[in-house]
């Protein structure tokens, strides 16, 4: 994909729904009784790999474009697959299926990509191992294939080292097949997408601060009575932010993104922006199935460097590498620290966002847990390699709508894992 500079992106667009949501309300419904209805589902690589497993375990999913519909097995009635399941590029659908894995009667075989099959397990063997679940590393490198087994699943209270959604979620989850309650304490809030929406299921969850640490914690009981639900999936603050981005740094912009997911667990980049001078304007606040949901006015804004630490990184891990094209443009010195966890992503973010930068003659330095940026006001267009990280790709590309020149991203198809339409909905806003 060739991208050119551009002045003034007008216009209304909708973002495609959240992609933990929709993951997450695939696979509650598969195990849930009744029939699940997904509207706003989003029609990712990511989860349709999560629909492809559980129509593997004997599920009936109907995906038409308007809606999804699951018709649920209950919390036992998963029947073993004819294959391995196939989670592709999908951490999401990796973590978090494991945990319903270990409920079932049968053995199954996890396994995905490339970069699927490098990024760590461990964090979800540990727990789910002191629950009493059989789950291996096959290569013993605590990465996927996995194989995981029947088991006979104790209720624990973990605490986890790292603020993992998909780690906490995975523990619940397998809590719903313990023998009592299961309680997972992060260091700080992780996305809570699983608390909202299994509680709306009929899950019994109780999220409280822990006596000692005051660190979150939330427990769940096992066994409940799960009911098939209507979900309306928000769109996704994660897609949502490059047009975000774009509104900000193209000269003479102004964007109407609608329907936008603003969970605080999520919404750190709006703070970042607007603590950077950003102009962006809430409207028509609501809550749709649980999730706050709001229109975001944005207009072009001029921007000043910032430190972005502690317990914000959670809520904005995935909009680091289209923070950093901020950051790049902004007045003055943006400092990242307590990332980390950008190293075990789709692909080591800070390797790459300060590889791709560099080639586009910014001014970064990456570091041990995030990166320095130093605003240089300008960046040259260049040949990116997104690294087949999708992320990469759509935060590159807005880079490229203000760069000098030309860019040119290299596999850029690899956006249909998270956001098909992209490169239509940004052209949409061209005058
Ligand atoms: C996700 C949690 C986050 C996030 C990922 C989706 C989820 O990962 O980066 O894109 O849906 O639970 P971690 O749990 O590894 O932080």
């Amino acid at each position: 994909m060739i991208i050119k500079k551009h002045v003034g992106l007008r216009g209304t667009i909708r973002i495609p729904g959240d992609k933990s949501i929709s993951h997450r309300a695939v696979m509650f419904g598969s195990i849930a009784n009744g029939t699940t209805e997904i509207t706003n589902f989003l029609q990712g690589a990511d989860c349709l790999a999560t629909i492809d497993c559980f129509r593997n375990m004997g599920v009936e999913i109907e995906n038409s474009p308007k809606k999804i519909l699951v018709h649920g097995k209950g919390l036992h009635g998963l029947s073993s697959p004819t294959s391995i399941l196939d989670t592709k590029n999908s951490g999401t659908t990796t973590r978090l299926i494991s945990g319903i894995l270990l409920g079932q009667n049968f053995e199954t075989t996890l396994s995905g990509d490339s970069s699927l099959n490098t990024r760590p397990m461990g964090r979800i063997i540990t727990p789910l191992s002191l629950m009493g679940g059989k789950i291996k590393s096959i290569y013993n490198n605590d990465c996927a294939p996995l194989r995981i087994s029947p088991s006979a699943l104790h209720g624990i209270h973990y605490h986890s080292k790292v603020a993992s959604a998909q780690v906490k979620s995975a523990i619940l989850l397998a809590g719903l097949y313990a023998d009592e309650v299961t309680s997972v304490t992060e260091p700080i809030l992780s996305r809570n997408h699983t608390e909202l929406m299994l509680q709306g299921f009929g899950a019994k969850l109780n999220s409280f601060l822990h006596t000692n640490t005051s660190f979150p914690t939330v427990s769940i009981e096992p066994e409940p009575k799960l009911e098939g639900q209507r979900i309306i999936v928000p769109g996704d603050i994660s897609s949502a932010a490059y047009f975000i981005a774009a509104g900000l740094l193209v000269p003479n912009s102004e964007i109407l993104i609608e329907n936008v997911g603003i969970n605080p667990t999520r919404a750190g980049i709006l703070t970042v922006c607007q603590n950077m001078g950003g102009d962006i304007t809430f409207l028509n606040k609501k809550t749709v199935s649980g999730e706050p949901v709001a229109d975001l006015l944005v207009k072009t804004s001029h921007l000043h460097g910032i430190v972005i630490e502690g317990s914000i990184i959670p809520t904005l891990i995935d909009e680091i590498p289209i923070i950093a094209i901020l950051a790049a443009f902004a007045d003055g010195t943006t400092t990242i620290r307590n990332a980390e966890e950008l190293k075990v992503k789709e692909t080591n973010r800070i390797e790459t966002v300060c590889k791709n930068l560099k080639e586009m003659n910014g001014d970064v330095i990456p570091t041990e847990d995030g990166m320095i940026i130093t605003g240089k006001g300008y960046l040259s267009g260049a040949k990116i390699d997104s690294f087949l990280d999708h992320r990469i790709a759509m935060a590159f590309s807005i880079a490229g709508l203000v760069a000098d020149g030309e860019t040119e991203i290299k596999d850029s198809h690899c956006i249909d894992i998270s956001y098909p339409t992209f490169f239509e909905t940004l052209t949409s806003l061209f005058l």
